[in-house]
């Protein structure tokens, strides 16, 4: 946790960050980006911002006023509410539907990213994974989904499977991926996870005692890698089974280490 040195540090010339949601007391993402400020001597600062969705809006107009004000992150539930309220994307943020950052230009302007998916996959190379060429199981088509199945493809995977309880959804996500990537083969499958590289929950199934295993990994092979998103509890069931079997695992703070990092480079801090 940051602690009273950081904060004495603010002063006029700091920039400031605010991080929007609704309900707020469960955001840490504040505290993170705190210190690694910190830790690399950047001069900034970020608060939570409670801000109910119906005065998203106004308090967005507000922002575009503030002009010591770098840019924002948004949490739940307003991903995907805020961009119509902005006045651009990056390429990924446009094609996942969902924002989580957004950098307020110096003529007020507001450009929003997400950086979900790519900390994903720079979770995966940190533990020595490069994913280029790797056939995949996606399980869940849900926000996190769309985030990682487009970094997934970008990276260079050959074959993404998703696999999602609605499973309108597994097609239309399989059917965007392969239209933004078309070197990517991609489509809806079942939960099997025999004959995969990589397997990878983006559902929240598993952050509860009893859940069922989103995948079955009845057919896989101890050379392959289960990824989780679930934050808590830390080792999911899925990724247990997936250890017991050899395998490597990787857990779902993995995906958050190098957020910080992006965002400072999203927002040229
Ligand atoms: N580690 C991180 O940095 C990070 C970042 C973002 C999110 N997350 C985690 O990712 C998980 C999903 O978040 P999200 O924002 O993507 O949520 P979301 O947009 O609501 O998507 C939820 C996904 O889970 C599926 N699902 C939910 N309940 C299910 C059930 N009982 N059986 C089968 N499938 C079920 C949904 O399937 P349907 O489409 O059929 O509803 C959908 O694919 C959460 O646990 C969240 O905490 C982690």
């Amino acid at each position: 946790m940051p602690d009273a040195p950081i904060l004495k540090r603010v002063t006029g010339r700091t920039k400031v960050m605010f991080i929007l949601g609704d309900p707020v007391a469960h955001i840490v993402g504040t505290a993170v980006l705190n210190e690694d400020f910190f830790r690399n001597g950047v001069d900034a600062n970020v608060s939570p911002l409670h801000v109910a969705p119906q005065d998203l809006a106004l308090v967005l107009q507000a922002i575009r006023s503030m002009q010591n004000v770098a840019g924002f992150g948004v949490t739940i539930p307003h991903k995907v509410p805020v961009l119509q309220y902005l006045d651009g994307t990056t390429p990924r943020a446009g094609s996942i539907g969902a924002v989580n950052f957004v950098r307020r230009e110096a003529n007020g302007s507001l450009i929003g990213d997400n950086v979900d998916g790519v900390g994903f996959v720079t979770g995966l190379r940190r533990n020595g994974i490069e994913v280029a060429g790797r056939r995949v199981l996606q399980i869940g088509a849900g926000g996190a989904g769309r985030a990682i199945a487009f970094a997934l493809a970008e990276a260079g995977i050959s074959h993404l499977a998703i696999c999602n309880r609605t499973q309108a959804k597994s097609l239309e996500l399989a059917r965007a991926v392969a239209a933004r990537h078309p070197r990517c083969f991609a489509a809806p499958a079942g939960p099997e996870a025999a004959g995969y590289d990589l397997v990878v929950n983006t559902t929240s199934v598993g952050m509860h005692e009893g859940d069922e295993l989103p995948a079955d990994l009845s057919g896989l092979r101890p050379g392959a890698v289960v990824a989780d998103v679930i934050m808590a509890p830390k080792t999911t069931a899925l990724l247990m089974a997936a250890a017991a079997k050899g395998c490597q695992i990787i857990r779902g703070k993995e995906m958050l280490l190098d957020q910080p990092r992006l965002v400072r480079e999203f927002l040229s801090l």
